[in-house]
């Protein structure tokens, strides 16, 4: 008997997939990433299956490419958006659970400001729940795009050197980064003031620094951060101008990575804070490449969740 190509119901994080599951994932979206260059861009895979796109935090990329994802794939969309929707009107995140569950959608794309909104509506839903990014907890589909597009430049992800650059703490995006990357194999640097670096970091494997320099110096893979401010209660450092200055990745300072090093932003960018303009649209820049592998990587997600489902995939 073969093994099921996937079983769990979910995608929360990526602390909880396996390896070969992370491998899966990255393999059915390196097939995928072909759909995008075909003159008719749609696989019937999908068809006849809701799903339902929640976002309770803003987002452009993320909840486009999920749509754009669904609609290859041939299934229905409807997104909802905090902006009109009766939590405005006060209504709990458990009642708008069970008047979805009420419409029977089969997937439902979930981001919160608060941790572990998507696992409990994973308990709450028979439908697939795909994380879209809770807190400053995990953003699995971000880190998977980013793999995605490291091992497309790079060829492997094994043995490679990857310098996060920002608010460490409150980034999702790093979480799930560091989880998946140093399981492909990578050696992974964290750098951030001491304010948004957590103090516990190290035990996720992780070398550490205070400093932008020490980080970038002979990097293979440069990934910088937006600061999260929305998720400090006060600003943590002096000023945006003085961060700008210290953690800020100019041409200059690229310089003292490898001379083919490529720069990653899983955007929105705040250019002239974190990152550059002339680096950010430069040639070692791939922040476009990220966004268009995150289609790729959101149908795979949703054509797995749908074979663990046992739905008819073609
Ligand atoms: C990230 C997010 O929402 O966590 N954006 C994204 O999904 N592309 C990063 C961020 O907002 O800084």
């Amino acid at each position: 008997m073969t093994a099921p190509i996937w079983t769990k119901k979910d995608l929360l994080g990526i602390a909880e997939l396996s390896d070969s599951e992370i491998r899966t994932i990255l393999s059915t979206a390196e097939s995928f990433s072909e759909v995008a260059e075909r003159p008719v861009k749609k696989v019937p895979t999908l068809r006849g299956k809701t799903v339902v796109n929640l976002f309770f935090e803003p987002s452009t990329r993320t909840r486009v490419s999920f749509e754009i994802a669904a609609q290859r794939l041939s299934a229905d969309i409807v997104n909802f958006s905090t902006e009109g929707s009766s939590q405005s009107k006060g209504e709990t995140l458990t009642d708008t659970a069970k008047n979805i569950a009420s419409m029977f959608p089969d997937f439902v794309v979930v981001r919160h400001r608060h941790v572990g909104v998507p696992a409990m509506l994973a308990r709450e839903l028979k439908a697939a729940v795909v994380n879209a990014g809770d807190g400053s907890h995990e953003h699995p589909t971000q880190a998977l795009l980013d793999a995605l597009t490291i091992r497309r430049h790079k060829g492997s992800i094994q043995g490679l050197t990857v310098a996060m650059v920002g608010d460490i703490t409150h980034s999702r995006v790093a979480r799930s980064n560091i989880h998946l990357l140093t399981r492909l194999g990578a050696r992974v640097r964290v750098a951030g003031p001491r304010t948004m670096v957590p103090a516990d970091i190290a035990a996720l494997g992780v070398e550490v620094h205070y400093a932008l320099e020490p980080a970038i110096r002979d990097a293979d893979v440069v990934m910088m951060l937006r600061l999260q401010l929305e998720r400090q209660s006060r600003f943590l450092f002096p000023s945006l101008g003085e961060y700008a200055r210290l953690f800020g990745l100019t041409l200059d300072r690229l310089e003292l990575a490898k001379p083919d090093a490529i720069v990653l932003h899983p955007g929105p960018m705040n250019r002239g804070v974190e990152i550059a303009s002339d680096v950010a649209d430069g040639p070692r820049s791939v922040i476009l490449d990220q966004v268009g592998q995150g289609v790729a990587v959101r149908m795979a997600v949703l054509y797995l969740l749908a074979a663990a489902r046992g739905g008819q995939i073609a």
